[in-house]
């Protein structure tokens, strides 16, 4: 078979993607860029002829899952030796060489700043060598990743704008795993978004480890998050924005003040405060106070009184007591979220936390417990508080039960109609009338 490169034979690729929204956005471009070297995307490891792991570091249990995937294509390198098998995304960077010394039928290892190589680094593998890149290069990998132009696609995407973060956490691996923080030029941004506005898209969700810390080069100046909103906002065709992570220390005015008045940028926030302690944020290298979180989301719910709240929670923090972890319920109880991830402690080698006395792990386990309920509880009371109301959502896919659409309101719930015409992509009003454990019915309105 032949694909539409001259030359080149199609082959099949499959990517299996961990971790965050980052790495799904970052799959898709590392797709895109082997397209050149005529591959084309398989759903199964069975007949690819490479298969690429996107992996995660942020836990223990993140990192281990790599290995035991790896474990599992043993049997398929054996029957086809030619099968190139590559590890990306932050494993790769935290671990490099490791990796192929633990799991020598790895050809190629590749951080994530490093992409825009692969092509050279699949054809380095390709005969038969094996091939590493951890670097933390100074050109901008986004400039030299190939994009396949004006290919059809769903009406949501994620759009990377920032990558990397400065703020050092005591927990965190990401400092390390994408490097410094970087912000890319809104004149790419913009031409990015136009482009998957051509091919579709409708709702574009701006994707950054500190997204709110955005500063790209605009002219000669520069741009926060806000007014980037702003000119995408601008954009015909494009209907819904939304941002992800923030840092509290970030959320600025103006972009407080986006949440109030662009019509354009969905009431939905994920502003992660991960413990309720002064004490334990300090230890965290957070640098706020929970009263200090407590008074954005007071600001934030003054510009958008139905914003919903979204948090990422860490309990068993080295040093967490039972009064520190009551903190944090408190915090989670004056809040009030709608949505919320929450994890035990994590240690990470090279990180400070690492190194200090750790917290029993059946009382890790004991908190954790304690805090899913309360998160639950409250998930499930702003859904259930959404019966009744009317939502616009965005259909995007059939739903199991015939004639049934699926979709997402503004405040990202899934959302199910019975609505044989609407088609993907189209926005519509929607009367909210039954809450179910993990999503909403209704009926168009
Ligand atoms: N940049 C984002 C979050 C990145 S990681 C922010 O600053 O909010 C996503 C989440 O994973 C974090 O918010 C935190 O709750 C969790 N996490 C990170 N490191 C962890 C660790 N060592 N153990 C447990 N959870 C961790
Ligand atoms: Fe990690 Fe903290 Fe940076 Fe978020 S802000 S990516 S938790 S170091
Ligand atoms: Fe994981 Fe790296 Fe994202 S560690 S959470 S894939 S930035």
């Amino acid at each position: 078979m032949r694909s539409g490169i001259p030359g080149a034979v199609t082959k099949k690729l499959f990517i299996k993607t961990y971790g965050c929204q980052m790495n799904v956005y970052d799959s898709e471009r590392m797709a895109e860029a082997l397209g050149g070297q005529g591959y084309v995307e398989t759903t199964t490891p069975d007949d690819a002829d490479m298969i690429l792991l996107n992996t995660c570091h942020i836990r223990e249990k993140a990192a281990e899952k790599v290995y035991s995937e790896l474990g599992r294509y043993k049997g398929l390198k054996a029957a086809k030796p030619d099968l190139k098998i590559g590890v990306a995304g932050c494993v790769a960077q935290a671990e490099g060489a490791e990796i192929m010394r633990r799991q020598p039928m790895v050809d190629l290892v590749v951080g994530p700043q490093s992409y825009h190589r692969l092509p050279e680094l699949e054809a380095k593998a390709g005969q038969g060598g094996k091939a590493l890149d951890t670097d933390f290069p100074a050109e901008d990998k986004f400039d030299h990743l190939a994009r396949r132009p004006k290919a059809a696609r769903g009406p949501t995407a994620f759009l990377t704008v920032q990558e990397g973060c400065d703020k050092f956490c005591a927990f965190c691996v990401v400092p390390y795993t994408r490097g410094a923080e970087v912000s890319r030029p809104v004149d790419r941004v913009l031409g990015e978004a136009r482009d998957l506005v051509e091919r579709g898209v409708r709702e574009i969700t701006l994707l950054g480890q500190n997204v709110n810390a955005y500063h790209g080069a605009d002219g000669d100046g520069e741009a926060g998050l806000a007014d980037l909103i702003w000119k995408l906002a601008e954009i015909d065709g494009l209907a819904r924005i939304r941002f992800t992570t923030s840092h509290p220390n970030d959320m600025g005015d103006a972009l407080i003040e986006a949440h109030g008045s662009c019509d354009k940028l969905m009431p939905y926030l994920h502003l992660p405060v991960q413990a309720g302690s002064d004490k334990v944020l300090k230890a965290m290298n957070r640098k706020h106070t929970a009263e200090e979180y407590l008074r954005v989301i007071e600001r934030l719910r003054a510009a958008r009184p139905d914003i919903l709240l979204s948090g990422d929670f860490i309990v068993g923090f080295p040093g967490e007591t039972e009064a520190d972890f009551q903190a944090t319920l408190a915090l989670v109880e004056a809040v009030g979220y709608g949505q919320a991830y929450s994890f035990k402690y994590s240690t990470r080698p090279g990180t400070p936390a690492a190194e200090r006395a750790q917290v029993d792990e059946a009382e890790k386990d004991d908190r954790l417990q304690r805090l899913q309920a309360l998160l639950t509880r409250q998930q499930r009371a702003a859904q259930d508080a959404m019966v009744g109301r009317e939502v616009s959502v965005l259909f995007e896919k059939p739903g199991r039960i015939a004639g049934q659409m699926g979709g997402k309101s503004e405040y990202l719930h899934a959302v199910h109609v019975h609505a044989p015409d609407v088609a993907r992509g189209e926005i519509r009003r929607v009367k909210i009338t039954e809450s179910a454990a993990n999503s909403l019915c209704g009926t168009l309105a």
